[in-house]
């Protein structure tokens, strides 16, 4: 059982309807006021959706495909989280960034509504991964299990409700892909698909490219693809998550790099939560053109 001494983000509070970890809420007014700089590039996803490997993906090609330099520390140690900070640090996320140099890259989990203004006042660019619901609520829900700063899921059957409730951190996984979907003509973003990457990661990291406004030659990014590929950051403890200590992620509950495959839902849905889940989904996504595949 977790007990709340271990971790102060354990307890969820709600911001705008939102549940979030008590750290965000606590330093809320400052993430409001986040002083975003035009050249910063913002990674936005729901949890479970693709972060680290979007992240790794990301950094390889501001990097141009050194792998030395990707390796220059974890991945939490790299990239700051806006709302977040791992209980691990000295200092907050927020004022790590303050203190980096240009550019900076930076990663959030925040509804698009919640996001601090001056983000969208400089007009910088953001990259959003969506993840398909079904694999993103298994995903969650291990990840619950091993990390000391969420709550416990109970049982998976428990954890299918809050899931589909949006009693879970970040909210409602919907209004979360549906904010983006809609933000994203208003402002610059590039929305992506975990299963899209998984698919033809090439193409994928093209739009990346052309977004970034960025060319490589095809050698540096069949490099970047075999270097963000699962395997092998799986085996990379820069990016695995490993370095996180033990009372936050425990891996010998459930690994970070757990399956990275579309469809393990399957193994985990019983024919009654998929058609209930499947009822449900289809009232929650009326009326928009967003769409997700749940295997590939
Ligand atoms: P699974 O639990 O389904 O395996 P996030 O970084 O947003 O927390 O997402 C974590 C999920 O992304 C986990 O999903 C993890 O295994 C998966 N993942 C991490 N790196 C990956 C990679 N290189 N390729 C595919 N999936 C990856």
């Amino acid at each position: 059982e977790k007990t709340e001494e271990e971790s102060t983000l354990i307890n969820l509070l709600e911001i705008d309807g939102v549940m979030l970890p008590v750290i965000s809420k606590e330093i809320w007014a400052r993430v409001c006021n986040f002083q975003a700089r035009p050249d910063d590039l913002i990674l936005a996803t729901y949890p479970k959706s693709g972060t680290t490997w979007t992240q790794e993906i990301l950094d390889m090609i501001h990097n141009d495909g050194d792998v030395a330099k990707c390796q220059r520390a974890t991945s939490t140690e790299r990239h700051p989280f806006i709302e977040l900070t791992f209980t691990h640090k000295e200092k907050l996320d927020l004022d790590w960034a303050n203190e980096m140099p240009s550019p900076r890259m930076l990663k959030t989990h925040l509804p698009s509504h919640l996001m601090p203004p001056n983000i969208w006042k400089q007009n910088c660019k953001v990259i959003y991964v969506a993840r398909n619901p079904k694999d993103c609520m298994v995903s969650s829900y291990y990840f619950h299990k091993m990390t000391s700063m969420l709550p416990d899921p109970k049982s998976w059957e428990d954890f299918f409700e809050k899931f589909m409730a949006g009693k879970v951190v970040c909210g409602s996984w919907y209004d979360h892909v549906k904010g983006w979907w809609a933000a994203k003509d208003k402002y610059q973003i590039l929305y992506l698909f975990y299963e899209d990457m998984k698919r033809n990661p090439k193409r994928e990291i093209h739009k990346m490219l052309e977004f970034l406004g960025k060319t490589l030659s095809e050698d540096v990014i069949d490099k970047i693809i075999y270097h963000t590929s699962f395997d092998v950051m799986k085996e990379n403890p820069m990016a695995n998550q490993t370095g996180v200590p033990t009372h936050i992620f425990d891996h010998s509950i459930s690994h970070f790099m757990r399956k990275g495959m579309p469809g393990d839902w399957k193994n985990h849905f019983t024919v009654a939560m998929n058609e209930t889940f499947d009822k449900h989904y289809k009232k929650k996504m009326e009326g928009t053109t967003l769409t997700f595949c749940t295997e590939i």
